[in-house]
């Protein structure tokens, strides 16, 4: 029998998938890890604890299913997006990687606003300058620690670097790379202009490659440390977000993978290069060949009934939480959430922005509250389908994540988007998705497209109820509370020290 594996280096854990040929999942060994915020604002991670969480996780896979290390015939990678690692000649990891939930970089963002002209950034990269993204970290570390600056060969994305110690190549995937914005969305290949622009050496960018190519082969060094084969060839995958779209099976226009984590997302996949002209979402190649997707992030998704639960909450389980939340009627009584607990992406671009609960009375109890964070997340998430809606036609929603293992959210976001909504049952759509991509570079599949079809089981659609109603006029209302709080947000931060 043959097997492969999706290598996903997460911003909490490294998880290992083992899937067999006909894309069934085996095993999933798991090895976590924290990240550090040395400051306000702040993420870093040790890249060295990716390698070592790699090693782990996959020695877990194999031991947890048995299987022999020699019968995976291909790896794909998968990981956080736009992390920066820098590394120097000697392949040594010059400072701890600046992660994408990293916020320190807003003044370089202008910086490459004003260099690059903002318009000419979005028409090239697809994308406006956000924090989370690569470029302005790299502008960062030149101007705050030229002395780590100077000694930069590479610049690497955290999966890349695990690529790195696995196969002794400099790589990236062009999803991955194109999250950047250091990457010319239609030409699939570093802009020579903006990295110009922006000062960064030509030199230190690796090439990149489309999903299912093969990077490198194994090393001697990582064949002994993970019990693999020396040689196994290492697939390129993609980041997070296109591979775990690959595990959904939304490889084609009309299918949208939804996640439902900590963070929320929604992502299209378009046959060209689409890109919405203010920049408000996010445009990157997909880990499909010649696809791209369109994307809408929000912060603080599933993150915000967690933050709800922990706080508010503490003793209730989250089944109790949905039986609270469907006593109460949609719209709950009056009752909005603005679910930017961490700040926000899609559509306000806003380390600053802040949660709030708006239109409480004494009529309100934690039912109403639960349900009302519920919904204000599924307003988030149609602020992104509405955006993605002006680009492209909306089919159906495939949902992942652990917010989809509430049937009562489940119902809201059907309503509130219009749009019918089924549950995929994986909790590792990305090592998925990075295990059907190796599957398909070792030509077990002729496409990544008949690799889903083989391997993806969708449930059975939630469809848009009677709610729809209340939720237009709801949402209407939603829409207007950004606007009018972003100056008391930003007032708010004063306080926040
Ligand atoms: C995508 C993004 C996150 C990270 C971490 O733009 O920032 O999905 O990749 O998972």
């Amino acid at each position: 029998m043959s097997y492969f594996l999706g290598i996903d280096s997460s911003t909490t854990a490294t998880k290992a998938l083992l899937m067999d040929g006909d894309g069934r999942v085996v095993s999933i060994g798991r090895s976590e890890y924290g990240f550090d915020t040395p400051r306000p604002l702040w993420a870093e991670q040790s890249p060295e604890s990716w390698w070592h969480a790699t090693i782990d996780a996959i020695r877990h896979a194999l031991v947890l299913a048995g299987v022999e290390g020699t019968s995976v015939q291909a790896i794909g990678m998968t990981g956080q997006m736009h992390g920066l690692v820098l590394v120097g000649r000697a392949g040594e990891v010059l400072r701890p990687a600046i992660l994408w939930n990293d916020q320190r970089t807003q003044v370089e963002c202008d910086e490459i606003r004003e260099l690059v002209g903002r318009e000419r950034l979005i028409s090239v990269t697809g994308n406006d300058a956000l924090t989370g993204f690569t470029a302005p970290k790299a502008l960062w570390v030149a101007k705050h620690e030229p002395d780590i600056y100077e000694n930069v060969a590479h610049l690497l994305l955290p999966k890349d670097y695990v690529r790195y110690r696995l196969t002794g190549e400099y790589a990236l995937d062009k999803a991955g790379a194109s999250g950047t914005i250091l990457f010319d969305l239609a030409v699939r290949d570093w802009s020579s202009e903006i990295v110009r622009d922006l000062g960064i050496d030509a030199s230190w960018l690796p090439p990149t490659f489309e999903g299912p190519a093969v990077t490198g082969g194994l090393t001697a060094e990582a064949a002994t440390a993970t019990g693999l084969s020396p040689g196994t060839p290492v697939v390129a995958g993609g980041g997070d977000q296109a591979a775990n779209a690959v595990g959904v099976g939304a490889v084609s226009p009309g299918v949208i993978a939804m996640s439902l984590g900590t963070s929320g997302v929604v992502f299209a996949s378009t046959d060209r290069p689409a890109i919405e002209p203010e920049g408000r979402l996010h445009a990157f190649c997909h880990a499909v060949p010649d696809m791209w997707h369109l994307m809408g992030v929000m912060l603080s998704a599933a993150g915000s009934l967690r933050w709800f639960r922990d706080t508010v909450a503490p003793a209730t389980s989250y089944p109790s939480l949905d039986d609270a939340a469907a006593s109460v009627r949609a719209g709950a009584n009056g009752l909005l959430f603005a679910p930017y607990l961490s700040g926000e992406r899609t559509p306000y671009p806003d380390p600053l922005a802040r949660g709030a609960f708006v239109g409480l009375t004494l009529r309100h109890d934690v039912s109403h509250m639960a349900r009302s964070v519920m919904e204000g997340v599924a307003f988030g998430l149609k602020d992104s389908v509405e955006l993605i809606a002006t680009m492209t036609s909306l089919g159906e929603v495939r949902i992942s994540g652990g917010g989809a293992q509430s049937s009562v959210w489940l119902q809201i976001i059907a309503d509130v988007t219009g749009l019918p909504v089924r549950v995929v049952g994986t909790s590792e759509g990305a090592a998925h998705g990075a295990a059907l991509l190796a599957a398909t570079g070792a030509g077990a599949f002729t496409s990544v497209g008949e690799a889903c079809a083989e391997a993806v089981e969708v449930g059975p659609p939630v469809t848009p109820g009677e709610d729809a109603d209340v939720y237009a006029d709801a949402y209407g209302i939603y829409r207007d509370l950004y606007p009018s709080l972003r100056a008391s947000f930003h007032n708010l931060a004063r306080l926040d020290t």
